[in-house]
């Protein structure tokens, strides 16, 4: 990839998880997609550019330390942090950023077959650069108008759609300068998160909202993950709703909610599109953790 966006080497499809509201769970996203896809046979390079709360790296390092605790072996994606100049940055700064961004994104490119890129809950200038350089967008969201407000202005009589807000004039943005550089567009899709059980009327008129967006911004929605607490639990020891079952890897045991968890994950791996051909038996060059 040149510093204008442009791709030089299409080997190594760039996912981004962004949006700009925090805790949406991009970084829970992020963690189980790159391991489904290493499960299913991809090589998976994964980037944090959430220099402050580093959610993805210490997703990552806590499935280290379990794997080598437990005596397992457990996927381990090759992972970067990468460190952003966010006091004040200068055009220089951010320059130096940006190149140091597109080059560490390069070097992965050949080699992997997915690059999975976290990003923060806050606009910053290696955040934007990343949604230009996205094949496949995912955005997290929670259901709730909180939530919906940095995609949406919401007429607060009918609680309908009325046009984008900061966040999706952003990603529009990025789309554009993709394109005006000869890529192929990017695929964005919002991922509706922390779905509750219960049949709300905010749920329902989330989903409407979304629905309608979609149209006006060129978007795919998918059904998401719903509220579960397992989601929650997986977190200090590294692990996903892909592991394996059994008690030993899960260090306590197994429930439905685990199950179910898992289904989600299979489904919107399924929806995103992003398993590819590759085998399940073929070496992925990912790094296997165990003691
Ligand atoms: N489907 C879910 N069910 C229950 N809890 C969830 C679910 N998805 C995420 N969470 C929880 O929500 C919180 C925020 O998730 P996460 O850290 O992934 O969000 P984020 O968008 O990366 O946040 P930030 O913008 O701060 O980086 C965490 O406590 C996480 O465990
Ligand atoms: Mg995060």
């Amino acid at each position: 990839m040149s510093a204008d966006g442009t791709t030089s080497n299409p080997s190594g499809r760039i996912v981004v998880v962004g949006n700009e509201k925090g805790g949406s769970g991009k970084s829970t996203v992020a963690m189980h997609l790159a391991i489904a896809l290493i499960k299913a046979g991809q090589r998976v390079a994964t980037i944090d550019l959430d220099s402050r709360q580093s959610t993805f790296t210490h997703y990552i390092e806590n499935r280290f330390a379990w794997a080598q605790h437990i005596g397992r072996e457990l996927e381990i994606p090759n992972h970067l942090y990468f460190t952003e100049n966010t006091n004040n940055p200068t055009a220089e700064d951010e320059a130096a950023d940006g190149k140091a961004f597109l080059d560490v994104v390069n070097a992965r490119t050949g080699s992997n077959d997915f690059i999975v890129i976290d990003t923060p809950g806050h606009d910053s200038y290696v955040g934007r650069i990343a949604h230009s350089i996205a094949d496949v967008l995912i955005t997290p969201l929670n259901d709730s108008f909180v939530d919906l407000d940095v995609l949406a202005t919401v007429d607060r009589e009918t609680l309908a759609v009325t046009g984008p807000s900061h966040y999706s004039r952003m990603v529009e943005e990025a789309r554009q300068q993709r394109l005006l550089h000869g890529n192929l567009a990017t695929e964005w899709i919002v991922l509706r998160n922390r779905l509750s059980m219960l049949n709300s009327r905010n749920t329902r008129c989330v989903g409407e909202g979304l629905q309608k967006l979609s149209q006006m911004l060129n978007f795919r929605c998918a059904e998401g993950l719903a509220e579960r607490v397992i989601f929650r639990e997986f977190y200090p020891r590294g692990l996903t709703a892909f592991d394996a079952v059994d008690e030993r890897t899960l260090g306590t045991r197994l429930t439905m909610s685990h199950v179910a968890a898992r289904l989600e994950i299979e489904n919107l791996v399924t929806v995103l599109g992003l398993r590819g051909s590759a085998t399940s038996g073929r070496p992925t060059g990912n790094s296997r953790a165990a003691a």
